[in-house]
């Protein structure tokens, strides 16, 4: 495990309820920083509905999540959810600019490939030559420059997948979430994408955040994993402890391959 001094995002107690149906309960989960996350868990775990809580792009019934030093000015803000408003206020706005959701099925904008790349750059104020100088780095990193001037709407799954990577080498937020980005790739797009992570993190200093269901994908790439099993974290350590030590009975049967069904 890299050695981290602190911790990014510390969430505490968020629950989150779809009508009548729990679908997380006392999610406590702590992310340090300049390292990589893995929430690992099943269909229907919960998985994306909190990696949206802790991206800020939805409220959780109850809980509060901190960030700490991520935004310049602040040493470390805390919310409280529900938020409220839409725009929630300045400061929200502020912390989502550090951050990145890609989704597991990622919308690219109308436009070229390119211009999906060059507009986050353009928003936060970078000139036009500059981000499109940053933009074709970007892609060339991430294996699709060759499909820059093309239609983005065109792209395979496994070339959107490496157009989001593309954004976030491009933008490089200080916390990058990705949700099973590796469902739809190859194995060689797969390696592409474990080595960019690592590359993020070792190189530009970035945290992310990955949610997966692959074993084997976790062991290669995490510092540290969280179970995430029915709604609840079962079980957070390091990835070694993690494998090699799981404490939770259902930990031990999820590595050893028994279908959790309940
Ligand atoms: N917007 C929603 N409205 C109602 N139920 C939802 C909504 N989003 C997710 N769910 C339900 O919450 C559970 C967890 O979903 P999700 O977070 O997408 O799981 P995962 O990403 O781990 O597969 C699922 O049973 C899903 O059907
Ligand atoms: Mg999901």
């Amino acid at each position: 495990m890299s050695a981290t001094l602190t911790d990014l995002l510390i969430a505490h107690g968020i629950a989150k309820h779809f009508g009548s149906r729990e679908v997380l309960r006392g999610i406590d989960l702590s992310v340090p920083a300049q390292s990589i996350t893995v929430i690992l868990g099943t269909n229907g775990a919960g998985k994306t509905t909190l990696l949206r809580i802790l991206g800020l792009l939805d409220p959780a019934d109850a809980g509060t999540v901190t960030y700490d030093g991520i935004i310049a000015e602040e040493s470390s803000i805390t919310y409280s959810t529900p938020l409220t408003g839409p725009a929630y206020d300045r400061r929200t706005l502020t912390l989502r600019r550090q951050m990145m959701l890609a989704f597991q099925h990622p919308v690219a904008f109308s436009g070229s490939v390119l211009s999906n790349v060059t507009y986050g750059l353009l928003l936060r104020g970078v000139g036009r030559a500059e981000a499109e100088n940053r933009a074709m780095a970007a892609l060339r990193e991430a294996g699709i420059d060759e499909r820059a001037h093309q239609h983005a709407s065109s792209l395979s799954g496994g070339e959107s997948a490496r157009l989001s990577l593309a954004r976030a080498l491009a933008l490089k937020p200080g916390l990058l979430f990705l949700d099973e980005p590796s469902a739809s790739l190859d194995p060689h797009g797969t390696k592409v994408l474990e080595d960019l992570l690592l590359h993020m993190r070792d190189d530009l200093g970035m945290t992310v955040v990955v949610v997966t269901q692959d074993i084997f994908e976790a062991r290669r790439i995490a510092d540290q994993v969280a179970f995430l099993h029915e709604g609840s974290i079962i079980e957070q350590s390091s990835r070694d402890r993690f494998f090699e030590q799981p404490r939770d009975e259902r930990t031990r049967r999820f590595l050893a391959g028994d279908l959790l069904v309940t």
